[in-house]
């Protein structure tokens, strides 16, 4: 739980407060304006107006500069940010011919494939060559090229699950996936901070929708309990099925899944484990393996695997990784296997190598190198944070630390100030976090020297001294029984 100071939430309360009513009064006269000009809507329902239009134009579009920012190289540890001007206080933004050279603390390049590498680029580009970007048909017609199969099987066996089943896209992995997985008379039980897809993804499925307390085994436990006394909504009949779903890294709070106590939960009730891989697998584990290797899980008590390849592998795409009777019922229902176009080629065959760097089948150690980067980059910066007096969200071992900013006018600020000293950093505020809890999210790479942290925590000491968002108190005293400090022991 994260608890805000009084101060803090009072004074960010003020200042949506502040923007909400400046808006409104501004939208009253526009409104009148509108009314007395003309009434060209003949007729239309608008297309777009409500709180979330009034929330674009008044809040978001003020600091949209922050947001969006270009990128015109690979995301490596360093890349290049395109600059951008505007005549019209930032409504609309145009880029320049000007780029700055920025070092990178927003991509999810967690071990470093996201850019040139010399085992797996020569391959793609080989790919490339021999299959063409796309596929151009779907999985079920002639979308599954040699790669397709290689990487299914792959996939597989690096995650510790007899089949698995490939998407294009890992957003669509759970938002077709659930789907398919459960309907009417089921029950999902989804974490509270569960990433959007699996939101989409479970309200799509017409499934029952129960949500438990962020990470709180305790009161799945209780919300399990209470959801099979009760039954089926009206007729209580006993569920169809029931499965839960669970993140191996919370993506905006950079916390680790209590995996092995949500499992105990799930086994004692009979209720099948959904975990949400995108940002665990790759990252975290001894060989890369992910949250089950982390926590000592056993994979056969996860009944169903998924994750992308948008971060530790520096590709796109996503799978799903389970029991062989799972993965052929999938191949034969899901709307996303059967009708959309495979994954391209030489994405395929980034996954593949870099499956392969990590598991030092390339024949050399660079997999095990980057794993003990990302894994030492992560919990120096991290600790160099919290000495600092930030209030650092998240779990040792995690690649994302969340650096909270709680009110509206420091998200511009610290965005802006780093970026004015090369540093990129990506701000999250409400929708995707609760209105109070704005956030900068750092993302920890492999590819990042000692170098290049120690510059990053300069410039974010000083831009953290400038906006004011050192938040906890100093003392080494203090930091011990504050909070993130679990684990490893
Ligand atoms: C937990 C989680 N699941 C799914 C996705 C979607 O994956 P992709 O970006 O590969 O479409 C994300 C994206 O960041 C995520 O954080
Ligand atoms: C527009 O954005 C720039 C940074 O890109 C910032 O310095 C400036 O203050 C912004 N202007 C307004 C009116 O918000
Ligand atoms: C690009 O940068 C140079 C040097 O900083 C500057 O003089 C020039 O005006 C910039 N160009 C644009 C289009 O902003």
């Amino acid at each position: 739980m994260i608890t805000i100071p009084y101060l803090t939430a009072l004074t960010t309360y003020f200042s949506y407060g502040l923007l909400f009513a400046f808006g409104q009064f501004r939208d009253f006269f526009r409104k009148i304006y509108d009314w007395w000009k003309s009434s060209d809507l003949q007729g239309y329902a608008p297309i777009c107006l409500g709180l979330e239009d009034f929330y674009i134009r008044r809040l978001y579009l003020r600091i949209q500069d922050c947001f969006g920012r270009p990128i015109s190289s690979a995301p490596d540890a360093w890349f290049d940010v395109v600059e951008r001007y505007s005549n019209d206080n930032n409504k609309t933004l145009k880029r320049t011919t000007n780029v700055s050279r920025c070092l990178n603390l927003g991509s999810y390049n967690y071990l470093g494939f996201a850019a040139a590498d010399e085992y797996c680029t020569p391959r793609v580009i080989e790919s490339l060559k021999k299959f063409s970007p796309s596929t151009c048909s779907a999985r079920v017609d002639g979308g599954t090229t040699s790669l397709h199969n290689e990487l299914e099987e792959c996939v597989a066996k690096f995650v510790g699950k007899p089949a698995a089943v490939v998407f294009g896209m890992g957003y669509v992995t759970n938002s077709a996936i659930l789907p398919v997985l459960i309907g009417k008379g089921g029950l999902i039980i989804s974490d509270s901070l569960n990433h959007n897809s699996i939101v989409n993804g479970a309200r799509g499925s017409g499934a029952t929708i129960r949500v438990f307390q962020h990470n709180t085994p305790a009161h799945l436990e209780k919300v399990l309990k209470e959801q099979i006394a009760e039954g089926q909504p009206r007729i209580h009949r006993p569920w169809k099925k029931i499965i839960v779903v669970v993140e191996g890294i919370y993506s905006m709070e950079g916390e680790l899944c209590k995996l092995p106590e949500i499992v105990e939960v799930c086994k004692k009730y009979k209720a099948y484990v959904y975990l949400d891989e995108a940002h665990s697998i790759g990252a975290i584990g001894k060989s890369g393996r992910g949250v089950c290797e982390l926590l000592g899980v056993d994979t056969a008590n996860v009944d169903i695997m998924m994750g992308t390849f948008t971060k530790s592998f520096g590709s796109c795409g996503g799978y799903i990784a389970g029991s062989k009777e799972l993965i052929r019922y999938l191949k034969y229902t899901c709307p996303a296997h059967l009708y959309a176009t495979s994954i391209s080629p030489p994405a395929a065959q980034q996954i593949i190598s870099s499956l392969k760097v990590i598991l030092g089948e390339d024949g050399s150690k660079r997999g095990a190198q980057k794993l003990a980067s990302i894994r030492d980059n992560s919990n120096f910066f991290r600790s160099e944070l919290q000495k600092m007096g930030f209030e650092v969200l998240g779990d040792n071992d995690s690649p994302i630390m969340p650096i909270m900013l709680y009110n509206p006018a420091k998200i511009p600020a610290f965005s802006r100030e780093c970026l004015k000293h090369n540093v990129a950093v990506v701000t999250v505020a409400f929708p995707a976090t609760p209105l109070l809890l704005a956030r900068a999210r750092i993302c920890i790479s492999a590819a990042h020297t000692r170098e290049d942290l120690l510059k990053a925590l300069e410039v974010i000491s000083k831009v953290g001294d400038l906006v004011g968002i050192k938040y906890m108190p100093v003392e080494p005293m203090k930091l011990q029984n504050g909070k993130p400090t679990k684990k490893e022991d």
